[in-house]
């Protein structure tokens, strides 16, 4: 069923093959593996060196990428970000490629942004650069939120096997596939494109069980919960949801916006989510606005941008199918007071009339976050005194 959502060629000869895995994170660690051992065969097969395997990937990767880099030894190759673009340039990732590359992995849904990097952009460069020079550098799509939406949302987009060079696409079953956390998937276009010597077959079960896993025995409840939301939504129902969640992104969005107070940095086109930051000119960071609305109850994430776009903070909202319009506007409001406490605290007034008098330096991340710091062990402190606690 996956496989058909991402347009693999089911025909007569050709048979997608998959494995359900924990999450993205291993099905990314298998798709690498799987990479790395085809491509060491062909170079052994050549007679040459296959002991400085490289992957080439954006530097807004999730963290299990740098993870497969370190565990399996192969270089990560990382496309720099820049001032307002947050995802892998794939005129960039191409540049990177050299004769080590085992694949180029492109992500639909960035983990920072939402965006969706350009894939067939990719595809295109890619195929040129291995008509130059004899290779066949790959790209695996790390599609963990974008391979449930768009699917539904954008059915046109070229993103998945409909591109030739797209060998591998992972997705997270707990994301917007709706089920419970603790499952994913991982698929390749054709058998080949999974070396056979990566595949145990066992017999005592029964019949022939073949397995390519890094997890051992687990249960099947969440395989059998991913079964029946696709019997039980089918198409259309995944559909039904995915503009739901997207049409409450929207008014979340619009909400954020007319505070006046935020740029908003997620793409319209992507994972339904809204990543916005401060205002240049705002006296506030990302940090106490994340800090303050914990006493509303809402666990926002404030994190740095990686590199070259370090300087830049995000706040980061992920719409789920249970964050209703009702949630969005309330969230919107709970920013207001956030920004209205901060705004008439005395130590921020005081800020703001240094403002009009010259901008102060902008602090850095670590700046930002030992304030935060030591604002809670000053309030920690003060409890204790209050409380009569040593
Ligand atoms: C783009 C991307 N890849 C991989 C992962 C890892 O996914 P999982 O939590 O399913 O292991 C995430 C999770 O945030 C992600 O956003």
């Amino acid at each position: 069923m996956i496989a058909n959502l991402f347009n693999a060629p089911l025909g007569e000869s050709e048979v997608a093959v998959g494995v359900g895995t924990v999450g993205s994170s291993e099905a990314i660690m298998l798709a690498g593996l799987a990479f790395k051992r085809k491509w060491q065969n062909k170079r052994r097969a050549q007679g040459l060196p296959c002991d400085k395997p490289n992957i080439v990937t954006g530097a807004n990767v999730q963290v299990c990428w740098e993870k497969f880099a370190r565990y399996f030894e192969v270089e990560l190759k990382e496309v720099k970000l820049r001032d307002g673009y947050y995802v892998m340039d794939p005129e960039k990732a191409v540049e990177m490629v050299d004769e080590n590359t085992i694949c180029v992995a492109a992500i639909l849904g960035s983990t920072l942004n939402g965006e969706f990097e350009d894939v067939k952009r990719l595809n295109e460069l890619l195929e040129e650069k291995n008509k130059e020079t004899g290779w066949d550098t790959p790209i695996h799509v790390d599609a963990a939120s974008g391979g449930f939406i768009a699917p539904f949302l954008y059915p046109d987009l070229e993103w998945d096997f409909r591109l030739p060079l797209v060998k591998s696409i992972n997705v997270s079953g707990h994301k917007y596939g709706l089920v419970y956390a603790g499952v994913g998937w991982v698929i390749w276009r054709s058998k080949e494109d999974l070396p056979e010597e990566l595949i145990f077959h066992i017999n005592y079960l029964g019949a022939d069980q073949p397995t390519f896993t890094l997890n051992f025995s687990k249960g099947s409840s969440q395989i059998i919960a991913q079964y029946y939301q696709l019997i039980r939504l089918g198409f259309e129902g995944y559909k039904n949801i995915m503009e739901n969640c997207q049409e409450n992104a929207k008014i979340l969005r619009e909400g954020i916006e007319n505070t006046g107070r935020f740029v908003v940095i997620s793409k319209e086109m992507g994972v339904p989510l809204v990543a916005f930051s401060l205002k240049d000119n705002s006296v506030h960071n990302e940090f106490e606005i994340a800090d303050t609305l914990r006493r509303f109850g809402w666990i926002i994430p404030a994190y740095t941008m990686p590199p070259d776009a370090q300087h830049v903070t995000v706040l980061r909202v992920v719409i789920r199918e249970d964050f209703s319009r009702t949630l969005a506007e309330r969230l919107v409001a709970d920013i207001e007071k956030v920004l209205h406490e901060l705004d008439t605290l005395p130590a921020r007034a005081n800020a703001k009339l240094s403002v009009t008098e010259g901008a102060p330096p902008k602090k850095t991340a670590l700046q930002m976050q030992m304030e935060v710091c030591d604002h809670w062990k000053k309030f920690v402190m003060e409890r204790r005194k209050t409380n009569g606690v040593c």
